[in-house]
């Protein structure tokens, strides 16, 4: 099966690895002109006969980045089957689609409203209450494309530093930490879910994910799993999914976004769970029997960014798992991750303190249950 990837970065690379042993060939189309290294079979989308000669060379075709034109996947769509669908791309891209979606299946979220200038965003910020943050609707990311207003007089200079034509403004969420669920559905309908992870973001971006939790109730990640399942079965969803929700001291959770992807916050599961959230997203598109998505132990990824650090040192670490992607540094870029892995929660956190010291800028690591 040659499965032809839509997007060339690390989530498409972690794929390819994940699928040699199934015997899995990759060809990637980047749409970007800066693919990972090492990657393999790369083609840059320039035109039209570009993609006739990806399209002639693979059997399926999937993505690991969902800012792709959505007409471009469609045109895909008509020649070869695409895992998931160009509409799951559509709804994922567009923060307004995808809040819209959470309501229709009363999946909650914080108060929000839609925008399209200074003065709307202004009056927002007057009726959701400061402080808000406003979003652009799409391309945004890691933190990207994004401004808090603590006070309503903000919008001003918020709308020009966002620089976007329609933004998404919500009531800030006072959490008492970030958690995402991650599901898997396969061509027959199967879905099969993760333990649930509390990730630690530093200015948007994820800097820590450990799962399972300790402290978590059945009835919250049963909470998470019926959320994502609405999703999936909504949207014939074939693959692996991701939620990010916010969770409050009740233990309430509201939908912050989706990825229709694999997600740097499941990137634990390639040495803490059964089967990797990569390998499961294999076989859900090629119609394969879904693996076991148990925790085998306390696992907790690290990821590294902007500096590599001393991949030695980190090594030496017992039970650590360094993941590199072959990148050059530079300030905010995800450079890998380093996935550690103890018998209890309490060795857990004294390997990821340990891990953190090693990596230059690393934030303080800091869970919710310490
Ligand atoms: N409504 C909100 N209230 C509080 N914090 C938020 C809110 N929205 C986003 N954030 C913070 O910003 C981070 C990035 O926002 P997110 O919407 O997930 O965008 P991105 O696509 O960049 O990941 C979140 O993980 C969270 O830490
Ligand atoms: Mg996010």
């Amino acid at each position: 099966m040659n499965i032809g990837v839509l997007g060339a970065g690390q989530l498409g690379r972690m794929l390819a690895l994940a699928g040699y042993p199934l015997a899995n060939r990759f060809t990637f189309l980047d749409t970007t002109g800066h693919p990972s290294a090492g990657i393999g079979d790369v083609m840059v989308y320039t035109d039209q006969h570009h993609l006739a000669d990806f399209l002639a060379k693979v059997d399926l075709v999937t993505y690991e980045f969902e800012h792709l034109p959505v007409a471009l996947v469609q045109a895909i769509e008509e020649v070869r089957p695409v895992y998931p669908s160009s509409e799951a791309i559509r709804v994922c891209q567009n923060r307004a689609e995808e809040k819209a979606l959470f309501d229709r299946l009363g999946i909650p979220t914080p108060a929000y409203r839609l925008v399209e200038s200074a003065e709307e965003l202004e009056a927002a910020a007057r009726e959701l209450g400061a402080p808000v943050v406003a979003k652009s609707v799409t391309e945004g990311y890691d933190g990207k494309g994004q401004a808090v207003l603590r006070d309503p007089a903000d919008a001003a200079d918020a709308w020009r530093a966002i620089g976007h034509p329609r933004l998404i403004v919500e009531a800030f969420v006072d959490f008492v930490r970030e958690v995402s669920i991650i599901a898997v559905r396969g061509r027959d309908g199967e879905v099969v879910f993760y333990p649930m992870a509390e990730n630690q973001h530093v200015d948007g971006i994820l800097r820590y994910s450990l799962a399972p939790m300790p402290d978590l109730d059945d009835s919250v990640q049963q909470t998470a799993d019926d959320y994502i399942r609405a999703l999936l079965d909504e949207l014939d969803y074939v693959g692996v999914l991701t939620l990010e929700l916010f969770q409050g001291a009740d233990g309430s959770l509201l939908a912050n976004e989706m990825a229709p992807r694999v997600h740097n916050s499941g990137h634990w599961t390639m040495d803490g769970a059964v089967t990797s959230q990569f390998e499961n997203h294999l076989r859900a598109i090629q119609g394969l029997p879904l693996g076991d998505t148990a925790a085998r132990m306390p696992t907790c990824m690290v990821n590294v960014i902007g500096q590599e650090g001393d991949p030695a040192a980190i090594l030496a670490i017992a039970d650590a798992h360094l993941h590199r992607y072959d990148k050059s540094e530079r300030t905010g870029r995800k450079l890998g991750h380093v996935n550690l892995v103890a018998n209890s929660h309490g060795e857990l956190l004294s390997k990821v303190r340990t891990c953190a010291a090693l990596l230059p800028e690393s934030p303080e690591p800091r869970f919710s249950f310490e």
